[in-house]
Parts: structure tokens; C-alpha cells; sequence
């Protein structure tokens, strides 16, 4: 059975866009392929992140199951994130330029900026019915190796990407996580005047 959406979104007075309300990062995926016209708006949306000096210092390996990008993202993975990951009909991998193309000088920001857009490319999916879920747990040298990846270059996070599926089809260990509701920290704990002493907003 599929999941119930409403339990996985933020809640409905959060007063936030509703597409930021309705990503989470499901475990679980269905078999429907993800058109490549879906692909691309979610590539488009990664593009008009903002970056340090419009540097643009995002790149995405992208494979489809049964591709050989596909099978080297996920033999990058570590075994926690493979076992549910080979579930999702499209892996992704970020890769961040980590100096400029104008001066050769380090980008600090780099991977910040890919966050970015990796995040822009999540909110993309979720206003397209997909979602996708981030991974840090990559052997970045494993990945490096196998696509070739230039030393000016950091490996970031794999991305699943997919429609929701059947949480019951997920193996044990990760199935209460997957219906669980999701948790936040409230405002006070990250949004400070002084370090670590809350910002004074009424409402907060
Ligand atoms: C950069 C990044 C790395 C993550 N690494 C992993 C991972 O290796 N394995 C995993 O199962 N989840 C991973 N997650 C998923 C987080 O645990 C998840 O985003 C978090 O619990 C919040 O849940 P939500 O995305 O549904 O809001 C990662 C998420 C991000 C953004």
C-alpha cells in the first residue's frame, strides 16, 4: 500500500510553501519510471540555484536502472544505503567544482552551492509527485575512481529519485522509519542574536 502522504508532510500551519511542506526522503519507491521530461525540469530548477560569482559549480552524474552510470553510483554506495537505494528507478550523483573557472582560485562555497541546487532539484521533484533522498553515505573515492572525477573536483551526496512505494516492501530495519512522522527542531535552537541566544521574533 502506498504511504499516506500527510503523514511524511510538514505540518499544514507551518505557513511554508507547500512544496517545501511536501518533500521528505522516502526509502521506499515504486516501480513508475520518471519521464525524461521530468528529469530535465528537475535539472533546470538545480541550474537557477543561486551561487558564489554565478561560478555554477554544480555537476550530476544521472543514470537510469540498467544504465552503467546507474550501477557505478550505486556500488559507490555504502551497504546501509544500497540495500533500499537499488529500489529507485534513477540514482544521482553531485560533484562540485571546488575552484573558479575564472582565476583558478579555491571555492570555499562550492559544495554549499551544489547543496543549493541539489536542494532546488528536491523541491522540483516533490512539486512533480517524485521525491528524492540524499545520501552521504558514498565511498567518494570509489566514485571518483569510477567516473574518472578530476582532482578539482569533490564528490557531494547521491541522490535516489523515484515515486513513493510500498513502505511494507522496504526490509524490516527501515520500515518504521519510513511511515514515521518527520521532526524538526524548533527556531530557537538555530536562529540566534547572539551564539546560541534565540533571535527575538514574536511568533518564534
Ligand atoms: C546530504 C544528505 C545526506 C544524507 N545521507 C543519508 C544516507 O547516507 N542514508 C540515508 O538513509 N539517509 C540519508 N539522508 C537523509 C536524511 O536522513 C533525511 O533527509 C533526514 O532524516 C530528514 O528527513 P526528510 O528528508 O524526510 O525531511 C541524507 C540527506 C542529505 C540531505
Amino acid at each position: 500500500m502506498a504511504i499516506d502522504e500527510d503523514v511524511k508532510s510538514a505540518p499544514v500551519d507551518s505557513g511554508i510553501l507547500d512544496v517545501i511542506r511536501r518533500r521528505w526522503s522516502p526509502r521506499s519507491f515504486s516501480d513508475q519510471a520518471v519521464a525524461d521530461a521530468d528529469l530535465v525540469k528537475l535539472f533546470t530548477a538545480a541550474g537557477w540555484a543561486a551561487s558564489s560569482y554565478n561560478e555554477q559549480p554544480w555537476r550530476f552524474l544521472v543514470g537510469r536502472r540498467g544504465e552503467a552510470t546507474y550501477d557505478k553510483i550505486l556500488d559507490a554506495l555504502v551497504e546501509f544505503n544500497q540495500v533500499w537505494a537499488k529500489t529507485a528507478p534513477v540514482l544521482i550523483l553531485s560533484v562540485s567544482k571546488m575552484i573558479f573557472s575564472t582565476n583558478g582560485h579555491p571555492n570555499a562555497l562550492g559544495l554549499h552551492d551544489t547543496g543549493a541546487a541539489s536542494a532546488n532539484m528536491s523541491l522540483q521533484a516533490a512539486a512533480l509527485g517524485l521525491q528524492t533522498h540524499g545520501m552521504g553515505g558514498v565511498d567518494r573515492e570509489k566514485a571518483r575512481a569510477s567516473f574518472a572525477i578530476p582532482e578539482d573536483y569533490e564528490v557531494g551526496a547521491a541522490w535516489a529519485l523515484g515515486y513513493p512505494g510500498d513502505p511494507e516492501a522496504l526490509p524490516i530495519i527501515y520500515r518504521e522509519m519510513e511511515k514515521a512522522a518527520r521532526i524538526r527542531k524548533p527556531l530557537r535552537e538555530f536562529v540566534f542574536k547572539e551564539w546560541e541566544r534565540a533571535a527575538d521574533m514574536a511568533e518564534m
